[in-house]
């Protein structure tokens, strides 16, 4: 995880209150990085998707969630980690409509339109790391 930075805030997704904490840890960065309130909602649904995919696909995992700085922009960086039983598929994940766990089917393409980038870590048996980022435009 290259731009992983150190001072990343690590937070457990065992359960939904963990997922309702994540949301609220995302909201304050973004509030404080001084995103718009359209990107904060993005950012924030983005999160929401992947880190319920966390905890009903991958068993539980966690978050990291850390502020990035590149050629003068800041932007907020978030990886979602398990080590459930990984996507066989990803091109198929990320379809609209496919799940194979009854839902809706529209969290991991829909993070991934929401975000600036999208990143997938994942082999069958080996966990799942997904990262996002999303840059504040000036
Ligand atoms: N962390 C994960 N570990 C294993 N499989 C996952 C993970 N996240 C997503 N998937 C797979 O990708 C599919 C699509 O995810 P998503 O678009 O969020 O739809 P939904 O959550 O409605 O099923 C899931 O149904 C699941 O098969
Ligand atoms: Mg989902």
């Amino acid at each position: 995880m290259s731009s992983q930075d150190a001072e990343a805030i690590v937070l457990p997704l065992r359960s939904d209150e963990d997922v309702v904490r994540l949301r609220q840890a995302v909201r304050e960065q973004l509030v404080s990085l001084g995103f718009s309130l359209i990107d904060q909602t993005k950012i924030v649904t983005a999160a929401s998707e992947l880190a319920r995919n966390t905890l009903r696909y991958g068993g539980g995992g966690e978050a990291h969630v850390g502020k990035l700085e590149s050629n003068g922009r800041r932007g907020l960086g978030l990886s979602f980690i398990d080590q459930g039983p990984g996507i066989e598929n990803v091109e198929l994940a990320l379809a609209d409509g496919y799940t194979s766990g009854g839902g809706l089917g529209l969290g991991l393409g829909g993070a991934k339109r929401l975000s600036d980038e999208f990143d997938i870590q994942t082999a069958p048996g080996k966990g799942t790391t997904i990262r996002i980022v999303k840059w504040k435009s000036f």
